[in-house]
């Protein structure tokens, strides 16, 4: 039976009716239409579809939206503050760490939740936190050197304007 259900995304509160088997990357997308969150593989294996729910990263695509009744959910969408992008969003254009950008959304927010938790990350660090993000088009090293110069505050305002 479908039921209404509240998801707060990025900061704002959101009413929608969702079936018991629909998926929060689907709900996301379509019902919210916030589509910067994608749909790789949908079984788990991409971290394409990944968003923050109260701060530590999910696949969307194997979660259900009627299970995050009343949650915070933080997508791609939310990072960008009064026209000025997200420390890993400026970092990762300046490295080229992007190019079909398929992978990018998950991995910024995958990314977020790691700096959040280990500011300064070493390689080893960023290769445990990032493992369920593939990118199959740019390679891993730029994406390392993004994430460790945005930690280090080497992008545009920073480091006394870091917001990870
Ligand atoms: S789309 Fe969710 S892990 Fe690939
Ligand atoms: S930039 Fe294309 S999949 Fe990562």
């Amino acid at each position: 039976m479908k039921q209404v259900i509240e998801l707060i995304i990025n900061g704002e509160p959101s009413e929608v009716i969702v079936r018991p088997n629909e998926l929060l990357v689907d709900v996301i997308r379509d019902k919210i239409g916030l589509t910067g969150t994608k749909k790789g593989c949908g079984a788990g294996d991409c971290g394409a579809c990944t968003v923050l729910m109260e701060g530590k990263p999910i696949l969307s695509c194997l979660t259900l939206a009627i299970s995050c009744q009343g949650k915070h959910i933080e997508t791609i969408e939310g990072l960008a503050k009064d026209g000025t992008l997200h420390p890993l969003q400026q970092t990762f254009v300046k490295k080229g760490a992007i190019q079909c950008g398929y992978c990018t959304p998950g991995m910024i927010l995958s990314a977020k939740a790691l700096l959040r938790k280990t500011p300064d990350p070493d390689p080893e660090d960023i290769r445990y936190e990032m493992a369920g993000n593939l990118c199959r088009c740019t390679g891993y090293k730029k994406i390392m050197e993004a994430i460790i110069e945005a930690g280090q505050g080497a992008h545009e305002g920073g480091p006394e304007r870091v917001r990870i």
